[in-house]
């Protein structure tokens, strides 16, 4: 489709726009030049109908229910591989040999452990502190204790910078839930693979040996691989812009998890589970699904409904076999909040309003019983999120800053407010 062109025709005028070609996927129209051509701007809030940038990382295919990394389906990834090659296919745009695998995973490993002072960074919070505000705080914070890798024009410090952050984050989240439990931080361990070092940092305590359970080692590395990356959404779109403004990139993330923080976007697996702990029994999911339907309740179903999949989240099918595996190995028979989840997902499948309106069942709708299952409480569910994503964050920022054709993000608008008018004293204002 590149070189093709469509014809705007605007205030009587025929303008000329480029129509350029993905390798799969919708076309776009380049309006880049339109306010040049015409003087009016386009406008589409929510981004529906924009794209913001050329990206070579994640295709989604919402109407088939598709995701695919680097042109990897998510499904033989989180089948056959782990997580750290995830993050290398993410990083570098293709699958590691077994060499490049092994130096990656030696890299990050090595990175692990945080600048000691940062604990006393972490005092400064109260304990009951939302883990999430935290992130959000000490993340940023990073670009304090390595400044030696904030140079952004540097190819060599913006890699560093990648890794730090790849191999901290878990240590990080993890001090973020020890700290609010009382307990003592625990040291990553290098002989551990990445999702076991951050069990154990997360569950371990000085006074006993802990092992890790295979199992869900596993399970959680496959969450990690399913979060990983989701294309130009609310959070990674909130990471780009800040670094079209040449921000350091530990700023740019800190930015990524305040966005994600949202209960439209991460903190929606947080709140699937209070509204399948709210609805309490499986007779009762009928009622919840009547005041999702209620045009005058501002109720949703959490966990239901995606701005681009309008089929089932490929995800939340490997998801859902990640919950039964994770119960059955804890032993969790008839899990009251699995039973509602299931019960909930088939009455909304079959019902009208959600088939009309294409409202699936998305990740965050099993994530929470996964997770809290695992032993985390509801406050760390978005936390783990934005382990995951930072991957993608990061690998969405390089792409952006490698680009010679960027610029600051900067969209306009359509002013509504008042025209200029006169200052008025205020003895004379009535
Ligand atoms: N329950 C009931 N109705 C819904 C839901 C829902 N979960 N989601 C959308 N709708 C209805 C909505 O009321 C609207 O109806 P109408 O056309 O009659 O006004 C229609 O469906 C379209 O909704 P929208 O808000 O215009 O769609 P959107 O693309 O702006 O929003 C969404 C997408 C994910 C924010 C929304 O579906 C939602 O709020 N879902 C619940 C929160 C959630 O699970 N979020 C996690 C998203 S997946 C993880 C991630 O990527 O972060």
């Amino acid at each position: 489709m590149d070189g093709k062109e469509s014809t705007l025709n605007f205030d009587g005028k025929d303008v000329a726009l480029p129509v350029k070609a993905g390798t799969i996927g919708p076309s776009v129209i380049d309006i880049s030049k339109l306010y040049g051509q015409t003087g009016a701007f386009t406008y589409d809030p929510g981004f529906t109908s924009t794209a913001s940038c050329e990206s070579s990382i994640t295709y989604i295919d919402g109407d088939e229910g598709i995701l695919l990394y680097r042109g990897y389906p998510i499904e033989q990834l989180a089948e056959h591989g782990d997580f750290l090659e995830t993050c290398y296919l993410l990083l570098y745009g293709e699958l590691p040999t077994a060499s490049q695998k092994a130096d990656f995973d030696y890299r990050v490993t090595r990175h692990t452990m945080v600048h000691d002072q940062m604990n006393r960074f972490f005092l400064g919070f109260r304990r009951d502190a939302h883990p999430m505000a935290i992130m959000v705080a000490v993340t940023g914070a990073l670009s304090a204790f390595y400044h030696d890798s904030t140079d952004i024009s540097d190819p060599q410090q913006r890699m560093i910078a990648s890794m730090r952050m790849i191999a901290k984050m878990p240590t990080l989240a993890a001090m973020a839930f020890k700290y609010s439990i009382g307990q003592p931080f625990v040291y990553p361990k290098n002989e551990l693979d990445y999702a076991s070092n951050f069990l154990r940092m997360c569950f371990a305590v000085p006074c006993e040996d802990y092992e890790v359970n295979p199992i869900l080692s596993r399970a959680l590395d496959r969450i990690f691989i399913l979060h990983a990356d989701h294309e130009q959404n609310a959070s990674t779109s909130t990471v780009r812009l800040a670094g079209s403004s040449g921000a350091n990139p530990f700023a740019c993330i800190s930015a990524g998890i305040a966005c994600l923080w949202g209960p439209a976007h991460g903190g929606a697996n947080e709140a699937a589970l209070k509204m399948l702990e709210e609805i309490g029994t499986p007779d009762r999911v009928s009622e919840y699904v009547a005041k999702a339907k209620d045009k005058n309740d501002p109720f949703r179903l959490m966990g239901f409904g995606h701005r681009v999949y309008k089929n089932y989240d490929p995800r939340a099918r490997i998801m859902q076999k990640t919950t039964h595996e994770v119960l059955n190995e804890l032993g969790v028979k008839d899990d009251p909040l699995l039973e509602i989840a299931m019960e909930l997902e088939q009455i909304a499948l079959r019902d009208e309003y959600f088939i009309e309106k294409k409202l699936y069942p998305n990740i965050d709708f099993y994530s929470g019983i996964t997770l809290k299952a695992m032993g985390f409480p509801t406050t760390m569910f978005t936390v783990l999120f934005a382990l995951a994503r930072t991957v993608g964050w990061i690998a969405q920022w390089k792409e952006m800053v490698e680009d010679p054709s960027q610029r600051i993000g900067r969209p306009r608008q359509l002013y509504i407010g008042a025209a200029e008018r006169d200052y008025t004293p205020i003895a004379q204002r009535g």
